[in-house]
C-alpha cells in the first residue's frame, strides 16, 4: 500500500515520557488498549505508563503484566515505569532490579502522585539506578508543603478562597534532587516542571553538570489558572496550572532545551471523579489526542525542534533505540504523518480514550495526524486506528 504524502510532514514517531494508562485497577478510567489507540491518534509510537496504578507497579509481576497488555494492543511501544518505593509513597525501595531484569525491562522509576519525601531513600534510588543506567522521574512536589492544595497558591487562589499549592513545594523537592543526583552522579529526570523558578533551578544544576533532564505538559503550556475561575473540575490537575509569567518561561525553557522534552502526563478520569465539586475531583487532563495540536498552537517550535522534543529526546531519556531515530533504509520505521494545514475541534465525545476530561473541549486546533507506524505496519490511516 502507499501513501501520498503529499502536503504532510513526517515526524520520527511521538515518544511520551509520562502516561497514565490505569491498568491495572482502574479500567472504568482507562485500559491499555485504550490509551494505546489514544496514543497512536496523537502520533505517538511509545509511551512510558505510569507506575501509580492498583496495584502499584512496584514488582516485576505488575511492570510484566502491564508490558504484555501492550503488546496484545499491538498499537505502541509500551514501556512501563516502575515504582520507586513499595507503595506510592512507600518506606522502603521497590525491586528495581527485579523490574529492571524482567521482561518490561524497566529504565524509569518514579514517585509520580506523591514523592519521596524521605531524602535518605531518594539518595539511595539513585545510587541503585546509576548501576544500570535507569533514571528517576520525579514527580516535584513536597508534600509536606501542599496539605489540602488546590490549585496554583498566589492572587487567583485567594480570590476564590481555594488552598494553594505553593510554587516553592515544587522548587524545593526538585533543588533537594538535583543537588542529591550530582552527589550521586545518577540521571533525574523532573516530571512536569510548572514554574519559572523549577527553570532557574534546572537550568543552574545543568550548567554544574548535573545529569538532570526535564518535561513540560502541554497544559501547563498553553493554560493558566485564570481557569480555575470556572470552578470547573476538568481544568485541576498537579501541579497545577500557574501564571502567564510561568507560561511564558516554560515556553522560552522548552525552546531553549533547558526543558528537554514534552511528556502529556495523559491522567484519565471517570467521569464521577470530574464531574464533582471541585475539592473532591480528581486531578488531571487528558493528553495524548491534543499534544501536538497543543504544541502547534503554541507557536514557537520549528518542526525539527518538536521531532526533539517530542521523539528523539524523550526517546533517549527512556532508553529506547528504536523510537526517535531516522530509520535505516529498509528498516522497519516509528514515524507519524501529520497534516499542518488541517484543523479540527476538539470533542471530548469522539476521542479514544475511555475518558472524556480534556480541558481543550471544543477548541479548533491545527495539525491532523493522518497516518502512524510502528514497526512499519501501520496502527492509525486516515486519521483512524487500524483496530
Ligand atoms: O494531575 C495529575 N494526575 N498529576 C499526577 O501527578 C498524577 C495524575 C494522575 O494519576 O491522575
Ligand atoms: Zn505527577
Ligand atoms: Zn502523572
Amino acid at each position: 500500500e502507499r501513501i501520498d504524502g503529499d502536503g504532510l510532514v513526517a515526524l520520527p514517531g511521538l515518544v511520551d515520557l509520562h502516561t497514565h494508562l490505569r491498568e491495572p485497577g482502574r479500567e472504568d478510567a482507562e485500559t491499555v488498549a485504550t490509551g494505546s489507540r489514544a496514543a497512536a491518534l496523537g502520533g505517538y509510537t511509545a509511551v512510558c505508563a505510569m507506575a501509580n496504578t492498583d496495584p502499584v507497579a512496584d514488582t516485576a509481576g505488575v511492570v510484566e503484566q502491564v508490558w504484555r497488555l501492550g503488546r496484545e494492543a499491538g498499537l505502541v511501544d509500551v514501556r512501563p515505569v516502575g515504582a520507586v518505593t513499595v507503595g506510592l509513597a512507600g518506606e522502603r525501595l521497590a525491586e528495581l532490579g527485579a523490574m529492571a531484569d524482567s521482561a518490561a525491562t524497566v529504565r524509569i522509576f518514579s514517585d509520580d502522585g506523591h514523592c519521596v519525601s524521605d531524602p535518605r531513600l531518594m539518595r539511595r534510588a539513585l545510587e541503585y539506578v546509576k548501576a544500570f543506567d535507569g533514571v528517576i522521574a520525579q514527580h516535584a512536589e513536597e508534600p509536606r508543603l501542599t496539605v489540602g492544595a488546590l490549585m496554583h497558591e498566589g492572587e487567583m487562589s485567594a480570590r476564590l478562597g481555594l488552598t494553594g499549592w505553593p510554587a516553592v513545594a515544587e522548587e524545593a523537592i526538585i533543588a533537594r534532587d538535583a543537588l542529591l543526583a550530582g552527589h550521586v552522579g545518577a540521571r533525574l529526570h523532573i516530571c512536569h516542571v510548572s514554574t519559572a523558578g523549577s527553570v532557574d533551578i534546572i537550568r543552574w544544576a545543568k550548567q554544574r553538570g548535573v545529569r538532570i533532564t526535564a518535561e513540560v505538559t502541554p497544559h501547563h503550556l498553553l493554560l493558566t489558572d485564570v481557569r480555575a475561575e470556572s470552578y470547573d473540575p476538568v481544568f485541576k490537575v498537579n501541579p497545577p496550572l500557574r501564571t502567564n509569567a510561568d507560561v511564558e518561561a516554560l515556553r522560552a525553557a522548552l525552546r531553549e532545551g533547558v526543558i528537554d522534552a514534552v511528556a502529556t502526563d495523559h491522567a484519565p478520569h471517570a467521569t464521577e471523579d470530574k464531574e464533582c465539586e471541585w475539592a473532591y475531583a480528581r486531578p488531571g487532563m487528558l493528553g495524548l489526542e491534543t499534544a501536538l495540536s497543543i504544541i502547534l498552537e503554541t507557536g514557537g517550535l520549528s518542526w525539527d525542534e518538536i521531532a526533539e522534543r517530542m521523539s528523539r529526546t524523550p526517546a533517549r531519556i527512556a532508553g529506547l533505540d528504536t523510537h526517535g531515530v531516522d530509520p535505516a533504509p529498509g528498516a522497519p520505521a516509528n514515524l507519524t504523518l501529520v497534516d499542518p494545514a488541517a484543523r479540527w475541534q476538539v470533542d471530548p465525545g469522539a476521542l479514544a480514550s475511555r475518558s472524556r476530561n480534556t480541558p481543550f473541549a471544543g477548541m479548533t486546533l491545527p495539525g491532523r495526524i493522518v497516518a502512524t507506524f510502528l514497526n512499519g505496519e501501520p496502527t492509525v490511516l486516515d486519521g483512524k486506528a487500524v483496530k
